[in-house]
């Protein structure tokens, strides 16, 4: 009898364990405290430090326990600490991957661990959709597509050709692949719109420079500068002063992001407009993250809700502007 009632307490137990490990990890407290494991890309930008703090003060508001790495850019660092994140047996994952592609095994390596993971801010191009349970982060190829409608209609009544150069996010990121797809689709619609050199300026300020500087000394007439991102605008913006044109003017400019500096150099003339890429998605990742350690479900895509900016909004704008 004794031996029966054991093995029934002893299953009932193993059954509460089962359920309270619902499809996460093992470490939730019984205060129903969460802990993420973040694996972010590095602080390669204004967007970036804006981004970390975002998920930094959000998990501190929601009683979220963050454990947060700086991959510097490189994808064997993220590989890396989702894998330390996977071996402590935190209760979510959440990534802004820095590439597309490669993050199959680790993923894998994370769902037999039954520790889901949540993407933010940037995809990755896996066919398989069940190895991660949400992706939270902008359309990137909304914002290209928005970058070059705005070019479309400033430049409607030009006939000559207009020589554009293109400063690229970081290779193979989905920022860098989106904003460039749907701003090409965007100006095929006219031939005069032609591309005449593109880079990559790895999202920062000082390659902006470097490579802007290079497309000056290369090619004498250029237009327009579409920059992935605010950082590599202001970088070339240095780089156009430096070679004694005027920026906003000579060389017109569009760029990705609306950070503070960003703004700032739109309502100043120097940036002719700004796409918005929203960094604050520290709340609904928090929100997200709840639900997927309870085992609700959430939806597979959350969009990041944005505007653009012309010079004149830039100026009403900045002083509410909070990052
Ligand atoms: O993934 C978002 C992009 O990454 C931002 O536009 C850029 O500034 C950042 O580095």
């Amino acid at each position: 009898m004794v031996k029966r009632i054991t093995t029934l307490l002893l299953s009932a137990a193993l059954a509460a364990a089962l359920a309270g490990c619902g499809s996460g990890g093992a470490t939730s407290g019984g205060d129903g405290t969460i802990t993420m494991g973040f694996a972010q890309v590095g602080a390669e930008s204004g967007w970036r430090t804006a981004n970390t703090k975002s998920v930094q003060e959000s998990a501190k508001a929601a009683g979220v326990e963050l454990k947060f790495s700086d991959a510097q850019q490189k994808q064997e660092n993220q590989i890396k600490a989702i894998r330390s994140y996977i071996q402590q047996k935190v209760d979510v994952i959440a990534f802004s991957p820095v590439v597309e592609s490669g993050w199959d095994t680790v993923l894998k390596e994370a769902k037999d661990a039954r520790i889901p993971v949540i993407l933010t801010d940037r995809a990755v191009d896996s066919k398989d959709t069940s190895l991660y349970r949400t992706f939270l982060g902008s359309d990137f190829i909304e914002e290209g597509k928005k970058a070059g409608q705005w070019l479309v209609d400033q430049y409607k009544d030009v006939k000559d050709p207009v020589n554009i150069v293109e400063l690229q996010g970081t290779t193979g990121s989905a920022p860098a692949n989106d904003r460039k797809a749907g701003f090409g689709q965007v100006i095929a619609a006219d031939p005069k719109f032609k591309i005449i050199a593109s880079q990559t300026g790895d999202f920062t300020r000082a390659k902006g420079k470097e490579v802007m500087d290079a497309f000056l000394k290369a090619n004498p007439k250029i237009d327009v500068l579409f920059a992935h991102n605010d950082d590599m605008g202001l970088g070339a913006i240095e780089a156009i002063e430096g070679a004694g044109k005027v920026p906003g003017e000579d060389i017109k400019i569009i760029t990705i992001d609306a950070v503070h500096d960003g703004m700032q150099a739109l309502a100043d003339g120097k940036i002719n407009y700004i796409v918005e890429c929203s960094p604050l998605l520290g709340p609904q990742l928090m929100d997200l993250s709840k639900k997927v350690v309870k085992g609700e479900q959430v939806p597979a895509r959350v969009v990041t809700e944005e505007t653009a900016f012309t010079q004149e909004q830039a100026k009403q704008a900045l002083p509410s502007r909070k990052y």
